[in-house]
């Protein structure tokens, strides 16, 4: 067989394909109904939520009592035409080979399973609808990242995993290491030795990959990443992964509005492309996840995102008469509470913070002339907070290199990271957009494990 001669259900059900006669289909049974002169099986193969209706005529002459729910299934038949149901299309099965059997104990059985019990078989929570929907939607939301910036020009780049720095100076860095834990070389003061490591110094899994983006950006103008990052910070919350996805544009030539325009614009294409191009996944997320989520979404796309300092911010909480569990004043860290208070309280919509307190950002934000606030802006969304975190850089090589002095970085180490200030040092900008966490926006899904296929969280990496 040719593997264009197997039919994708999608392609079937939206009247795609020209040949009605001889189509074969695989996919995975999803009910099987048998009467005394006429059987009905629904199959799904996962190119689409919906499942092809497959009518048996002689139910006799076909292996139906092996079928259980779940088996995976190759038919052969002609497809028909049919009117006043759901769907317009039925497949009259001619032959029926049965793939891979499931056994009656198969753990899918036509009910409805909650997410926490799902996410303990994510092996197999992608045969449900919901999952079937998240992946798809992940698929595609991916692209469209792909599509927006391969339309404006940027340049998709390739950042290391395995890093020797922590970009984000947070301490959040898994070790990378080939060295024996019952017997590590030390060195004469007593330490470890990781000059006998792998890599001859000290490794760990990238939690950004910003730095080296902004090696590229200052090369080739404006490029982006969009891979895996990992922090072992050990919030078991409902928005936080130890692995994730994060995209990063990083913009040569670009001051802080410049990029929170280019934000907002990347954010409501992504909208707009979810609502356009993603239907069938919207639909269902507004049908069984969040009622509305999809008027929602269509309003952001015509309004405006709230700008906002974060000294104006920190001044709305001080004045609102909400008891936070954090106390409010100028210099804190905006902790979920107060996030949330401003963009589904005060805002009611997506809100740009911007110019934070330097003690409280990373040490490459560029320092803003009041000496106290650093270039850096968080995009807030109400029900999730914060999706993205950017600034405009240090460009200047002096401000950088004095700042790191201050935060005891070892400089050597960053030695390329200050070379660029050195030669031919631009304005550039950049941000970080959590995928998950646009993903949990767009579909109202509560908790980041459900939003993911396999997660990575405290205390579990199992799959
Ligand atoms: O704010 P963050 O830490 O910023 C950076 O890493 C910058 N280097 C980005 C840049 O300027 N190029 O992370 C960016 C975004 C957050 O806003 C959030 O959406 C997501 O990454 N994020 C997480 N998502 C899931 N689980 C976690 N543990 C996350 N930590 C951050
Ligand atoms: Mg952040």
């Amino acid at each position: 067989m040719n593997y264009f001669e197997k039919k994708k259900i999608k392609d079937i059900l939206e009247d795609k394909i020209d040949n009605y006669k001889d189509v074969i289909v695989m996919g995975w049974v999803r009910t099987k109904r048998v009467s005394k002169n006429i059987a009905f099986i629904e199959i799904n193969d996962g190119s689409t939520l919906k499942n092809l209706q497959l009518v048996i005529l002689s139910p006799d002459e076909h292996p139906l009592a092996e079928i259980n729910r779940g088996a995976s299934i190759k038919v052969k038949g002609y497809l028909d035409k049919v009117e006043g149901r759901e769907q317009d299309v039925e497949m009259k099965a001619e032959e029926i080979e049965i793939i891979g059997e499931a056994p009656e104990d198969f753990i899918l059985q036509k009910k409805r399973h909650s997410f926490e019990f799902l996410r303990e078989i994510a092996h197999l929570r992608a045969r449900t609808n919901t999952f079937g929907v998240v992946n798809r939607f992940r698929s595609k939301m991916s692209y469209a990242v792909h599509e927006y910036f391969y339309n404006k020009d940027f340049k998709y780049i390739h950042t290391p995993i395995i890093t020797s720095g922590d970009a984000e100076g947070a301490g959040e860095v898994f070790k990378v290491t080939t060295l024996d834990f019952d017997n590590l070389p030390l060195t004469d003061a007593g330490q470890i030795d990781y000059n006998q490591d792998f890599f001859a110094e000290e490794t760990g899994l990238t939690v950004s990959g910003q730095l080296e983006a902004e090696l590229l950006a200052t090369a080739l103008g404006d490029v982006y990443t969009f891979g895996p990052t990992f922090r072992a910070e050990n919030s078991n919350t409902s928005r936080h992964a130890s692995e994730f996805w994060m995209i990063e544009p990083e913009m040569a030539f670009c001051n802080l509005e410049e990029m929170m325009t280019l934000m907002e614009d990347f954010i409501k294409n992504l909208f707009k492309f979810a609502v356009e191009e993603a239907e069938e996944e919207m639909d269902f997320f507004n049908k069984w996840i969040d009622e509305g989520r999809r008027d929602m979404i269509k309003n952001i796309i015509e309004s405006d995102f709230g700008r906002v300092t974060y000294t104006e911010a920190i001044e709305i909480l001080e004045n609102s008469d909400h008891d936070f569990e954090f106390p409010v004043k100028w210099g804190i860290d905006l902790q979920s509470e107060h996030e949330r208070y401003l963009t589904e309280k005060h805002f009611q919509k997506p809100i740009m913070v911007y110019n934070y307190p330097k003690e409280i950002k990373a040490f490459y934000m560029r320092q803003n002339d009041d000496r106290k606030t650093v270039a850096a802006v968080d995009c807030l969304v109400p029900g999730v907070g914060e999706i993205i975190g950017g600034s405009q850089r240090e460009e200047r090589y002096e401000e950088l290199k004095n700042r790191m002095e201050e935060l005891n970085m070892d400089l050597e180490k960053y030695e390329w990271f200050l070379d660029i200030r050195k030669y031919g040092s631009v304005p550039h900008s950049g941000f970080g957009l959590g995928f998950e966490r646009l993903l949990m926006y767009l579909s109202g899904m509560q908790n980041i494990r459900d939003v993911i296929s396999f997660p990575r969280t405290p205390g579990s990496a199992k799959f």
